[in-house]
């Protein structure tokens, strides 16, 4: 999501004119696109600001942007300007779209812009992102959350869930596909799977917009993130079970393997509904991979209640875990939950989970050798392509002359190299 909002600000850059910098030193705007949903990114982005003080007393005329979710949580505007009087221009999620006009309007006037907007306004459709990655691109269908989960602040950062109209989406994808520079599409949405519920016409959901973009001719693939399993319904692991657009690979966040706690994030599912889904997608869905998000370290959580995410996390066998460790949120209900857990402890459970995983990982690895895969071509050296498969995994293979990049072909792995899968090409 991130991403993809500074592929939009470097757009409306663009726009200005502006060009990428290899150095901070030789750029004439610096916008730092800020995160607050674990203190450590915000403590990463406070020093990085901090950075720029010296480079700003050198270079007067140097523009510096402060954006993002940051940005959007109480007295931290005010903060930011008194810890940083050199920022330019600090503004929030909701009004990202008009860092255009602010810039503009600031080198007229010279003086400081602070300006967050506290609600979310109507989707703009006129920005044009600056993509970044090469085969990849991303495309947000919704925004914000209504979900609040105990621990999350982007529900407060974020705004309430507004759902892109289907036909802008369709317009986007169809030019991204046309264009023949991309082989995936990501869309991008904090709970894709309550898209269009807020239309409110009995007719657009998920599925619908789905099956809408399948219609679209080229040779793509459709992922999506983030899903919320509580919403992730039978019509939807049907509609990928039958789709050759759709991508097997399934990023399905559970974020603990325990009831209690799932009650107390108020994730609104159990574990055995998780159980069941993740058995669902893998018996209808052939060759599908699960990753997932876990948090441990959830205010209360006991030594049980991680075994029982251990026990999950083998249950569910993902191909990958991203696992964080609980980190208190300004104004979220958790914050104020009894029984914070110590950070040794959180230290402890979050390595020990890393090692689980690893060594499914690695079981999942091995499990792939003599099969056939589908990769996409994604780089070259001098004697090798890199290729990806459907579920991210890299792939090196030897090249020949009926390759190139962007190409999608199928490789049978042959071993493992230093943790990487070698194919060849078939
Ligand atoms: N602490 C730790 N991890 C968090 N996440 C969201 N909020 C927090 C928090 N306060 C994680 C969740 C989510 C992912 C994007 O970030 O696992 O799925
Ligand atoms: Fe946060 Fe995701 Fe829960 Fe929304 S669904 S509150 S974004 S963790």
């Amino acid at each position: 999501m991130n991403i993809h909002d500074s592929e939009k600000i470097a757009g409306m850059l663009k726009s200005l004119n502006y060009e990428e910098t290899e150095t901070k030193e030789e750029a004439d705007i610096i916008v730092f696109n800020t995160c607050c949903i674990r203190e450590s990114a915000e403590q990463k982005i406070m020093a990085k600001i901090g950075d720029i003080k010296a480079l700003k007393k050198i270079k007067k005329d140097l523009i510096v942007v402060v954006c993002g979710c940051m940005t959007q949580q109480k007295n931290m505007k005010e903060n930011l300007k008194k810890k940083f009087p050199f920022i330019n221009i600090i503004i929030g999620t909701h009004n990202i779209e008009e860092l255009r006009n602010y810039i503009l309007s600031l080198s007229a006037k010279k003086k400081t812009i602070l300006d967050v907007w506290d609600k979310e306004k109507e989707i703009r459709e006129d920005i044009k992102p600056y993509r970044t990655s090469k085969f990849n691109a991303w495309v947000n269908i919704m925004y914000g959350c209504n979900n609040f989960c105990t621990y999350c602040i982007v529900p407060y950062v974020r705004g309430r869930e507004r759902s892109r109209q289907v036909c802008d989406i369709v317009e986007e994808v169809k030019t991204l596909v046309e264009s023949g520079n991309y082989k995936t599409i990501t869309l991008l949405g904090q709970n894709v799977n309550s898209y269009g519920l807020d239309f409110h016409d009995g007719k657009t959901n998920f599925v619908y917009l789905l099956n809408e973009l399948c219609k679209i001719k080229g040779d793509f693939k459709i992922k999506f993130m983030t899903s919320h399993p509580k919403d992730f319904s039978p019509e939807l692991i049907d509609f990928i079970a039958s789709n050759d657009k759709m991508s097997k690979s399934i990023h399905l966040p559970v974020q603990s393997g325990s009831n209690e706690i799932l009650k107390r994030m108020n994730r609104r599912y159990t574990v055995e509904k998780y159980k069941s889904l993740v058995d669902q997608i893998y018996k209808k869905i052939p060759g599908a991979t699960l990753t997932t998000d876990m948090i441990v370290g959830f205010p209360g959580e006991s030594d049980d209640d991680f075994k029982k995410t251990c026990d999950l996390i083998e249950y569910c066998k993902y191909i990958g875990v991203f696992g964080f460790v609980y980190s208190k949120r300004k104004g979220t209900p958790a914050e104020k939950f009894e029984n914070q857990v110590p950070i040794n402890v959180k230290r402890e459970r979050i390595t020990k989970l890393f090692e689980i995983q690893h060594r499914i990982s690695n079981e999942i690895l091995q499990s792939m050798i003599n099969k056939k895969v589908e990769v996409l071509i994604e780089d070259e050296s001098e004697l090798y392509f890199i290729a990806k498969t459907d579920s991210g995994k890299t792939v090196r293979i030897n090249k020949d002359k009926d390759h190139k990049l962007g190409d999608i072909c199928s490789v049978v792995i042959k071993k493992i190299l230093s943790k990487q899968l070698v194919g060849e090409i078939v």
